[in-house]
């Protein structure tokens, strides 16, 4: 008889857990406590400018997809190269600023493209979360903040980029305009009655999953529980029931 299907498997495709810890040793001891129950984790600059490629290379080793989260941001042929590296390392997602402009971002596209069936998928960063509307003035930026969002993501989708990163509350407004299978990443999730942190404007798991999140990044949750294997698996199962 085959095995059962695992109940969990969906919700796994929808979860990242964010390694931010100071060093390789810390991200792969985190790694092999959560390698077997998540699938996906992500690499931001903190932990690569400590650990560089090598633990990329390290974590894809335990099994592990890796999204690295680096937000490329420069002329056109220099994050084409800097994509092209991070696909030669087996990632899995990474990401670029939106606000590097259609022709920056084709370039990210068409360069992780030369990586055929195994490229990774590009997410395009709009606004920070840590921008509120009175910082857009200052960068010259006249429509409010939702609309430039809406038109970064939309130039995004237009550049051939995979999918963006934004704030669960912004995911009413950007899955009508962009449906599947562009993706929708949000961080900033958190459980009801959980330290809320420095996420000033999060929600919970299901409630991002029912706005169209298509993954969900959590960190601190994760990394700080007693036991990291059971507090995603918990996320997990909260996910799983939001899926139906
Ligand atoms: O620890 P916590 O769950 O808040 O981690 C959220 C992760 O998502 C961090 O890696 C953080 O850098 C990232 N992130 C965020 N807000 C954004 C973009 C990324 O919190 N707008």
């Amino acid at each position: 008889m085959p095995p059962d299907p695992d109940p969990l498997e969906g919700a796994r495709e929808r979860l990242v857990v964010a390694l931010d810890l100071d060093t390789p040793q810390e991200a792969l001891a985190a790694g092999r406590d959560l390698a077997g129950t998540v699938s996906r984790v992500k690499v931001g600059s903190r932990l690569f400018l400590a650990g560089g490629p090598d633990v990329v290379l390290r974590l894809v080793d335990l099994g592990l997809r890796v999204f690295l989260d680096l937000k490329f941001h420069d002329i056109p042929d220099q994050v084409a190269g800097a994509c092209a590296r991070a696909a030669s390392l087996g990632v899995d997602l990474l990401t670029v600023h939106a606000s590097g402009g259609g022709a920056m971002l084709r370039a990210a596209s068409a360069a992780v493209g030369e990586a055929g069936a195994a490229r990774p998928r590009v997410l395009a960063v709009t606004v920070l979360t840590s921008l509120a509307e009175a910082d857009l003035g200052v960068l010259g930026i006249s429509r409010s903040l939702g609309a430039q969002v809406t038109g970064l993501a939309e130039l995004a989708r237009a550049s051939g980029v995979d999918g963006v990163v934004c704030s669960p509350r912004e995911l009413a407004a950007l899955r009508p305009a962009l449906p599947s299978p562009f993706l929708l990443v949000t961080p900033g999730i958190r459980g009801a009655g959980e330290e809320a942190q420095d996420q000033a404007r999060a929600l919970p798991a299901p409630e991002a999953v029912r706005r169209g999140a298509d993954l969900l990044v959590v960190g601190r949750p994760v990394l700080r529980a007693p036991s990291r294997a059971d507090a995603a698996r918990a996320l997990l199962r909260q996910i799983s029931e939001s899926l139906g």
